[in-house]
Order: C-alpha cells, then structure tokens, then sequence
C-alpha cells in the first residue's frame, strides 16, 4: 500500500503542507484504550519549532479525532485524526514551483507525479506532515506505556557534538519526555543549539543521529523472516524524511568486534533471563529477547539552505542556480526526535497485536 502501513495495527497517513488538513488514521487498535489528550497535545508540542533552532512557521496543531472514539475512549474501530494546516505561505514556493531543490523530493514528485503533485511547502514530502504521525503515534505510545512498555529517544549527535551515552534508561526516558531539546548531558545540549544557530546564521544546515530505547518489551515478539523487529521498524523509520541510515545494537561496529566481544552471553537474574550486555539491541533472530530494543538513526541536513546553489528547472530543462526562500529548519534531528518516538510505538503496538491479538493493549 502506498500510505498505509502495519499488519494488526494499521496506519494510514495523509496531506499535504499547505492543503486544508493533514491527518491519520489509525485501524486495529483494541477498544476500550483511553484517549490521553494531554498526553497526545505534549506530544505534538515536542515536535513544534520554536526558537531560531527550527523554522519560523508555527502551528498551533489543534488536532480533532473525527471517529473511532467516544467519551475519549476506543471503540475499536478506525480512529482518524485531522489537523488543520494554518500557518502557511505559499508564495515563497511559487517561483521556484518547477526547480529542483537539491536533496528534496521536488524532482523525483515530479517524476511520478508528472505536474500534478501539489509543490507548496514540499506538498505531501513535507516534515509538517509528521505531526499526524505524531499524534497517531502518541495513542499507542500511551497505551504502551499502560502496559509497562517505554519509547525514548535522544539526540546522539548533532553537528558533530555527541551526547552521553544511555546509562539508567527508564530515568532516561522519563526525563527525555520532559525535554524540548531532547539532549541527556545539559552541556552538550547548549553545545548544539549553538551550533544549530551558527549554522542557520550561515544560511545552512546541520545534520545529526538519533538513539531510541523501547523498555518492557516482552520476549518473543516479532517475526523470524520478513516481518522481523528491525525490518517492522526500519520500514516505519524510514518513513520520517531526512532519516538515511538506521543499525540496531552495536550496529556498524560488529564489523571491528570478534564473536567473543560481541556475543550477549545469557543468565538468569532474579528468575527472568537476560543478557549481560545488549550488543543485539534486544533482537535475535529477529524476535525480541526481553532485553531493551536499541536503535540509532542518521537524519541528514536540512535539505532547503540559504546559499546559491546549482540545480535545475525541470520544466523548461535548464540548468539554473537556485537561490531558496521561505521558512525552513536549520537541523532536522531535534524535532524528528519525537517523530522516531512515535512511528516506534506504532510497530510495537503492532507487533504485540500480531503476536497476543487486538484485544492485548486494552
Ligand atoms: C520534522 C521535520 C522537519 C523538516 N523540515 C524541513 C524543512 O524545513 N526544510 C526542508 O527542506 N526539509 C525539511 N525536512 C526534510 C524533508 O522533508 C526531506 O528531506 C525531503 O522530503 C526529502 O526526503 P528524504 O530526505 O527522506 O530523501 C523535514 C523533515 C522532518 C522530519
């Protein structure tokens, strides 16, 4: 399916940046889940820009669920959820309706969608359509955390300036969710805003990774060939545009590791089995083993940049030099942050559901 994804918990995605709403809709997920609305609004407020780190267009995101709920419960039925798109320009994309902007999706749109692909704001590839994954995404991660199930994502790096490593995860994650710039070391935090700054000053952009724990999931979920723990959440993950590279556990670096560095060797701790360390990020054989499910994400510069630069107009076939306007983030990482949170706990949701039936998040 082309905007829809998930096996038992299905999402299906919608909009376009500067069209009327964007929206979600969320198919399979058990009735009787209570609606947390503050939860989802906090969710929705981690995502927003604000300051000279993000773009300058602001949305107030007041989201309305439409169907599937009542008296903010789940009637089990498909929950949808819209949002109205308020703050917008789109004259600054209408000069430059038919160029190319190096790294976005403007050429291959036009490619597959011959003219027709609505232009203003990056249309349907647009990062302001992830506010609907968001909120879609903060139902299930809410009613995970119902079920001792925790999602919490860090900026790992960001301009080149690294976090701190994970240390007591669930502490982690508790304070991530109160972060608006969702970096553990205070310091380093400061580092990279100033950096980002520097950076947007400069009419550029930065670049970044990011590093996701899901806690409590149980062992035993996920399937053993295609529909795997990782290719369930590198599928959803890469859905977040900007995201370019994604590794589990140690990920890149088995390459360097020999069998005896890498392996987690097993024992029984306090009559439940782990691992005495988490190399695999939590999956073997593509199947949970109750131990933390570890991730990290590349998310690229920001596509739209304030400098010259070379391109084409795929109209009238010529070369031309492009000089970007509009309103646009200098980094990506610190706002797709809550993105990775929320696309996370779709799959999850899912994969629960796959394994233990609709009816296990009630
Ligand atoms: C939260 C978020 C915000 C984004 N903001 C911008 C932006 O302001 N300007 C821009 O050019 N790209 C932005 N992007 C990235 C583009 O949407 C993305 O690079 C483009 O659609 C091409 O997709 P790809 O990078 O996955 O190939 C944003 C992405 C996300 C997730």
């Amino acid at each position: 399916m082309k905007n829809t994804f998930g096996n038992s918990v299905a999402l299906t995605l919608f909009g376009e940046s500067h069209g009327e709403y964007i929206g979600a809709v969320i198919d399979g997920l058990a009735p009787g889940i209570e609606i947390n609305n503050e939860y989802i609004a906090n969710m929705l407020s981690l995502r927003r820009p604000s300051g000279r780190i993000s773009t300058q267009r602001i949305e107030k995101d007041e989201y309305k669920i439409v169907s599937g709920v009542v008296n903010n419960v789940t009637t089990g039925t498909p929950i949808t959820i819209l949002i109205p798109n308020a703050d917008v320009k789109s004259a600054d994309y209408s000069q430059i309706e038919t160029i190319a902007r190096p790294s976005h999706a403007d050429f291959t749109a036009q490619c597959k969608y011959h003219g027709y692909q609505d232009t203003r704001g990056g249309g349907h590839f647009s990062g302001r359509i992830t506010a609907a994954l968001v909120a879609a995404g903060a139902v299930c991660k809410c009613a995970l955390e119902q079920k001792g199930i925790f999602i919490g994502t860090h900026i790992k790096k960001c301009a080149g300036i690294s976090d701190r490593e994970f240390c007591d995860l669930l502490g982690d994650i508790k304070a991530l969710s109160k972060k608006t710039f969702a970096v553990l070391d205070d310091d380093k935090s400061e580092k990279m805003k100033e950096a980002i700054e520097v950076s947007a000053e400069n009419g550029d952009s930065v670049g970044g990774a990011l590093e996701t724990a899901i806690v409590g999931m149980p062992a035993g979920i996920g399937e053993p060939w295609f529909d795997t723990v990782e290719s369930m959440l590198s599928h959803v993950i890469f859905s977040i545009p900007a995201v370019k590279g994604i590794e589990f556990g140690a990920g890149f670096s088995f390459a360097d590791m020999t069998g005896s560095s890498a392996n987690d060797e097993f024992k029984i701790e306090n009559g439940k089995v782990v691992t005495t360390t988490n190399n695999n990020g939590g999956i073997n054989g593509g199947i949970t083993n109750g131990m933390p499910v570890v991730f990290r994400t590349a998310i690229k510069p920001t596509p739209t940049i304030f400098k010259e630069q070379n391109t084409i107009d795929f109209k009238t076939m010529e070369n031309v030099v492009l000089n970007a306007k509009g309103r646009h983030d200098p980094a990506i990482v610190h706002r797709a942050r809550v993105v990775q949170d929320a696309v996370s706990a779709i799959v999850m949701c899912d994969a629960l559901a796959m394994r233990f039936g609709t009816d296990f998040l009630k």
